[in-house]
């Protein structure tokens, strides 16, 4: 059915103009003001409200294997969740582990999202190890559209990869163009730290912080910019957490390397006192790397104003408090990761409006640059004559409190819980269907699909 939006304020990167849009066959095909639309057009008045692209996730898990255990989403409950938060696409890391054929691993974690998902999805490949099928499985999963990798140089032994893989990975990747995502901490180091720190009788949750020190981050962000340097490769830091990381990651962009810089929600909202409570409630804020002393959420706010970040996306990475609890005896056994899908949007708005940070940022880094890294603008990323019609009507004088009682994730907390919104959306549409209004899902379960990406970056 064709839609209209009558006569919201349509906000996108460099433009906000008060006019109507008009959706026909899943795409965006006019704009402009008092349209006359065929009868039988569903029409939504968004007068006072704001209109902007559907909100892009560049960072989630949901089916991952992790940590003796499973993250707790399926992908029918987190992309209901972030479409009822504005998220209309997300990027899913696709995790198998060193023991895994990649190949297999990749089409598993298709087949775990294929109609399952409410709204879009796209995946980053992760590159686990390096052995003689991999250039050749890399190559057919390119091919089949997923046009980004991911390594990690934490997680020793399980996702981990040492420099050699690290450089045979970034070699290819600059061949093929494809970006490459990187959770940048020294394996070594924080096993060394983890050992020493267990030794000494200190297991509480308050430890992962000091197993995985800045230096640590640092240390990974710097060696990971240098590789990329060194093979020409385009490269992209996730979940970037503190200051002196993101001094090597800008050192790195100022003599030229192309390196992007993530961030995301806990490292902004949330810092290390939250993970020092005793025992659970503790537990609840472990993730890697850690959330950091304090000062750090103003530097990355900071640099998330002056366009020194890139990207804000969640890691969306739910646990229970029972799975959480595998580490009672140690941090080193805490399952790690916080959700944050269905809320990003929404605390991203308010907190940013607090900071006048202009919408124009706020559309860039929750939208519009991850689409344009990653092969999707502009499909997605923007309102504009040919693009999906993922909307997001958004009410800006909706106020409430972000409260696991409320939410839609698969999860027993909310890491958020108590913090206040000044603004949802409304309405959420992907491909010109509404998918959630008012905080509900009201749309079709498996209508999301499989975005097919380009290589960008050559
Ligand atoms: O703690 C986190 N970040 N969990 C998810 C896995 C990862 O490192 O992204
Ligand atoms: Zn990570
Ligand atoms: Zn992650």
């Amino acid at each position: 059915m064709a839609l209209l939006i009558r006569n919201g304020e349509i906000v996108t990167v460099g433009s906000r103009v008060q006019a109507d849009v008009y959706a026909e066959n899943e795409t965006v095909t006019t704009i402009g003001k008092n349209l006359v639309v065929p009868p039988g057009t569903e029409i939504v008045d968004a007068t006072g409200k704001l209109v902007f692209p559907g909100f892009i996730d560049p960072h989630v898990h949901i089916y991952l294997p992790f940590m003796a255990t499973y993250a707790k989403d399926t992908h029918e409950t987190a992309s209901i969740a972030a479409l009822i938060g504005g998220t209309t696409t997300y990027i899913e890391m696709c995790c198998p582990n060193r023991n895994d054929d990649a190949l297999a691993g990749y089409q598993l974690w298709k087949s775990k999202a294929s109609g399952n998902s409410a709204c879009d999805y796209a995946f980053h490949m992760s590159v686990t190890k390096f052995v003689r099928e991999t250039e050749s499985q890399l190559r057919e999963i390119v091919a089949d559209g997923t046009s980004s990798f991911k390594i990690f140089l934490a997680y020793k032994n399980f996702f981990g990869v040492d420099d050699g893989e690290m450089y045979q990975t970034l070699a290819l990747a600059g061949r093929l163009g494809v970006i490459v995502t990187a959770h940048c901490e020294n394996a070594e180091l924080v096993a060394r730290l983890q050992e020493q720190l267990v030794a000494e009788g200190k297991t509480e949750p308050e430890w992962h912080e000091p197993s995985r020190p800045e230096s640590v981050e640092a240390e990974g962000t710097g060696r990971f910019a240098t590789f990329l340097e060194n093979t020409g490769a385009a490269g992209y830091v996730v979940h970037l957490s503190c200051e002196k990381a993101l001094n090597a990651a800008l050192a790195a962009k100022q003599r030229g390397v192309r390196l992007s810089v993530e961030v995301v929600l806990p490292h902004l909202l949330l810092d290390k006192s939250f993970a020092e409570r005793p025992g659970i409630e503790g537990m609840k804020y472990v993730m890697s790397p850690p959330l950091r002393a304090k000062y750090n959420n103003e530097t990355l706010w900071s640099a998330l104003a002056l366009g020194f970040v890139d990207t804000v996306g969640t890691d969306h990475c739910p646990f229970d408090t029972d799975q959480k609890l595998l580490g009672k005896d140690s941090f080193v056994n805490i399952p790690n990761g916080i959700p944050g899908i269905e809320d990003r949007v929404n605390l991203l708005y308010t907190i940013g409006k607090r900071k006048r940070i202009g919408l124009d940022r706020f559309v860039d880094f929750a939208s519009t640059r991850a689409a344009k890294l990653f092969g999707l603008f502009p499909r997605k990323g923007t309102i504009a004559i040919g693009s999906d019609a993922d909307l997001v009507v958004f009410d800006t004088n909706y106020r409430g409190t972000v409260s696991v009682k409320t939410q839609h994730v698969n999860n027993d907390y909310n890491g958020f819980e108590g913090m206040t919104i000044e603004g949802r959306p409304s309405l959420v549409t992907v491909r010109g269907k509404v998918q959630a209004r008012d905080g509900k899902f009201v749309g079709e379960r498996g209508r999301g699909r499989f975005l097919k990406r380009e290589p960008k970056h050559f």
